[in-house]
């Protein structure tokens, strides 16, 4: 067997992959050292690549719209009204929910401020709960979300937000120091809201501990799954979170700005009948099980059976269809459709297992080719990551991302030092990381 360094051994591997064709359902843009071959992209964190079933999905829709008009919404090939349906089980499966606990709609900020209309409910008084918990590196996004959820319930982010930092020295946070802030001060806090893979460092957090240990403080949960949706297996309903959104570009290759996903407990909707009773005053807010949750709505999320009666009041369904707004765009969803097809079919549990052996090859190269140069601030432990390695180099080359994308290697580089790499078990080989490591010597020796 030759050594993990030769690219032989990298061969080897791609060859007894069990998931190789599924790179063939996948294009994969051009190198630009050679545009007959294929780049070693490794942003799939970023922006996942196309697959190729995406256009004809489109297209369907774009015919079916220039041959049936409006009557494609019930007589199209997957006929428009129904649409969103269609990702009930898929959706749900991805993240480990019931059907009917997830939904496609809207984008991922918006979904987090839709959610948090519903789940961000802070009391006043003694023994109030006001504040909102993050991770200090959380992505901007969400960062000002919840600040200005804050100051719209006229709280001050600077008494109402708390950021959890990393011990000092350390790039992560640890599971025990999260719990001991929620021992200590969790009955202030109204929700935490973390990404669940952090999109900086790659940390994958334990999310069943932390939602236990929330929920034990009677804290709401809501999770960021932009970084964790198709990329780590989770299970969501059994770990009694409340709320989570995630968005459908990075490894779900759906395309830029792709129509996001919503996910909420099934029982936060055991109030749903109780809608009027709530809107005409009779129930003042609270989260109980018998209390509807206040929510913005609209006419999707009204119960399907009677929309076009076109009744003033609202029926919503007891599922989480009824935070839908609007008819959904088809054409957007469409690419959403061809990704989560692939999802369903490969399985979580196979992508986790492929992804496992691949982030730890790249990380095993990184180690014996790299060690002088790039120190990886990634969880080193298997189960607290996903596909993402990030990398602080030691020294910084000007135009390192620009000087790496001549190579034919497509990386993401965040300021000062981050350079995050993501080998993406769909479509990554064996013998891409074994060719970015090869690049990141070259580029980092000048
Ligand atoms: C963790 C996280 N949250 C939120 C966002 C913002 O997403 P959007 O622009 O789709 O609302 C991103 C985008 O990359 C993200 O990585």
């Amino acid at each position: 067997m030759p050594a993990p360094t030769d690219l032989t051994h990298a061969q080897f591997l791609d060859a007894s992959d069990p998931l190789r064709s599924c790179r063939d359902l996948f294009h994969i843009p051009p190198s630009a050292k050679d545009p007959n071959k294929p780049s070693i992209y490794m942003t799939g964190n970023s922006l996942g690549c196309q697959p190729k079933s995406t256009r004809a999905l489109i297209e369907q829709e774009l015919d079916d719209w220039a041959g049936l008009g409006v009557e494609a919404h019930l007589h199209g090939r997957d006929p428009w009204l129904p649409y969103h349906e269609w990702f009930r089980g898929p959706a749900a499966r991805l993240v480990g929910g019931k059907e009917g606990e997830a939904v496609m709609m809207n984008s991922l900020t918006a979904n987090l401020h839709f959610l948090m209309v519903s789940f961000f409910r802070p009391t006043e008084g003694v023994g109030g709960r006001y504040k909102i918990v993050i991770e200090d590196s959380a992505f901007p996004s969400d960062s000002y979300a919840v600040q200005s959820q804050l100051r719209f319930h006229g709280i001050d982010p600077r008494e109402g937000l708390v950021r959890l930092k990393p011990r000092s020295g350390e790039h992560t946070l640890r599971t025990t120091d999260i719990e001991g802030f929620l021992w200590e001060e969790g009955q202030q806090v109204a929700l935490v809201l973390l990404g669940a893979v952090n999109y900086l460092t790659g940390q994958w957090f334990d999310m069943a501990r932390i939602t236990a240990a929330a929920k034990d403080r009677g804290c709401i949960v809501g999770w960021d799954l932009a970084h964790a949706a198709g990329n780590v297996p989770m299970k969501l309903h059994d770990w009694n979170a409340d709320f989570a959104a995630w968005c459908t570009y990075k490894y779900l290759n759906s395309g830029p700005g792709a129509v996001a996903g919503a996910w909420v407990h099934e029982r936060h909707f055991k109030g749903s009948g109780k809608v009027a009773e709530w809107q005409s005053g009779k129930v003042t807010r609270g989260l109980s099980d018998t209390v509807a949750l206040p929510r913005f709505e609209g006419w999707w999320g009204t119960d399907p059976a009677t929309r076009f009666q076109m009744k003033p009041e609202s029926s919503p369904p007891a599922s989480v269809e009824a935070w839908q707004l609007s008819n959904p765009p088809i054409m957007a969803l469409a690419p959403v459709k061809a990704s989560m097809e692939i999802f369903d079919k490969v399985g979580m549990p196979a992508l986790r297992e492929k992804s496992l052996k691949l982030t730890a090859y790249l990380e095993q190269l990184i180690d014996a080719e790299l060690k002088d140069k790039i120190d990886i601030i990634t969880p080193r432990d298997p189960a607290e990551r996903g596909a993402q390695l990030s990398l602080v180099a030691r020294s910084v080359p000007r135009g390192l991302e620009k000087r790496l994308h001549d190579e034919g290697i497509i990386v993401d580089f965040r300021e000062p030092n981050v350079i995050r790499v993501a080998p993406t078990p769909l479509y990554n080989t064996f013998a891409d990381a074994w060719g970015l490591v090869q690049g990141l010597k070259r580029v980092l020796s000048t």
